[in-house]
């Protein structure tokens, strides 16, 4: 049977645009480059989401009652999740903390780098399962994060009935912490995802080179060009890779070839961005309402301490 990744290869490849879900930029070096661009000065959601994180932590904790956990929709880097774990901590001891990823890897990082501020419970599963399953087996009541604009990989749609489906597994006392990126000068949003040092390019790229190692493909990586672009309606950013030349393309594990034109392009990721009256709408719409917001000034990004309707 073809893999998950083969046959997702198979389909984007041979559609017309030619695309490829994000998801599959994390391998191991796709995650080292993604951690890179977090440093990238050019780069300013994750320093933005830092810095609310790290302001409002006390404010967060102390609007759940005594004795909450804490679920974290993808394995949050030690940077990002320790003020607010700290400011969950009580005197009986650490928070408890249960991290939801698809990556093994990416579970154990998070598990070693937090346990001296938390009691880390790895659940290695898809998003809405791994909160289910959280849901299902602890009582205390539960402060989910979602942060670092993850949620801009969705459609305005898809991220709605996403929304929608966390709200189904909350009780009244949860509270749902959102991080989303607003909408702000097309420049700096272009200069973000296409830095002077090229790591994002390396980052784009090293998606097809993982096609290459692992499905047996032979893109030639020098003929395909990295390109962020801003598009409105909705506000996004799309990555794309730009085929320099026409080529052909094996992917021996899809048994695909594929065809590329000079110029032609495979859309690799969608970024959406946010105003506040969007994002307001979004979120009702999915059924919570908004008790606190949050909003950095330096890069215009917002914090959302959400309750169930
Ligand atoms: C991890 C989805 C939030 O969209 O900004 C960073 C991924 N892509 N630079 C984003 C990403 C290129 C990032 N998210």
């Amino acid at each position: 049977m073809m893999s998950e990744f083969a046959a997702d290869v198979r389909r984007g490849l041979s559609a017309t645009p030619k695309e490829l879900p994000p998801k599959y930029f994390y391998d191991g070096v796709g995650s080292a480059l993604y951690e890179a661009i977090t440093y990238l000065p050019e780069y300013g959601l994750t320093n933005a989401d830092i810095r609310l994180l790290e302001t409002h932590a006390r404010d967060v904790a102390s609007r759940m009652p005594a004795d909450f956990a804490v679920a974290e929709l993808g394995s949050g880097s030690g940077r990002k999740t320790r003020p607010i774990l700290e400011a969950a901590r009580r005197s009986g001891g650490k928070v408890r903390y249960f991290p939801i990823d698809l990556s093994a890897s990416a579970l154990e990082n998070c598990g070693v780098t937090l346990a001296d501020v938390a009691c880390v419970e790895p659940v290695l599963a898809p998003f809405l399962d791994g909160l289910e399953r959280v849901r299902e087996e602890h009582r205390e009541p539960l402060l989910v994060l979602f942060v670092g604009s993850s949620i801009g990989n969705f459609t305005p749609g898809d991220a709605r009935e996403f929304l929608t489906a966390i709200r189904a597994t909350l009780n009244a006392g949860d509270a749902l912490l959102l991080g989303v990126d607003l909408v702000k000068d097309e420049r700096l949003l272009v200069e973000a995802y296409d830095d002077p040092a090229g790591v994002t390019a390396a980052f784009n790229l090293n998606l097809l080179a993982r096609i290459n190692r692992e499905l047996g493909g032979n893109f030639h990586l020098p003929l395909f060009a990295h390109e962020a672009r801003y598009g409105e309606n909705p506000p996004r950013i799309e990555m794309h890779l730009r085929a320099t030349r026409a080529c052909e393309v094996q992917v021996e594990a899809a048994g695909l070839t594929c065809r590329f034109e000079e110029g032609e392009t495979i859309l690799t990721e969608k970024s959406h961005k946010y105003t506040e009256s969007m994002l307001d709408a979004l979120v009702t719409s999915a059924g919570f309402s908004v008790e606190a917001c949050w909003t950095d000034e330096q890069w215009p990004f917002a914090e959302l301490f959400l309750r169930p309707a």
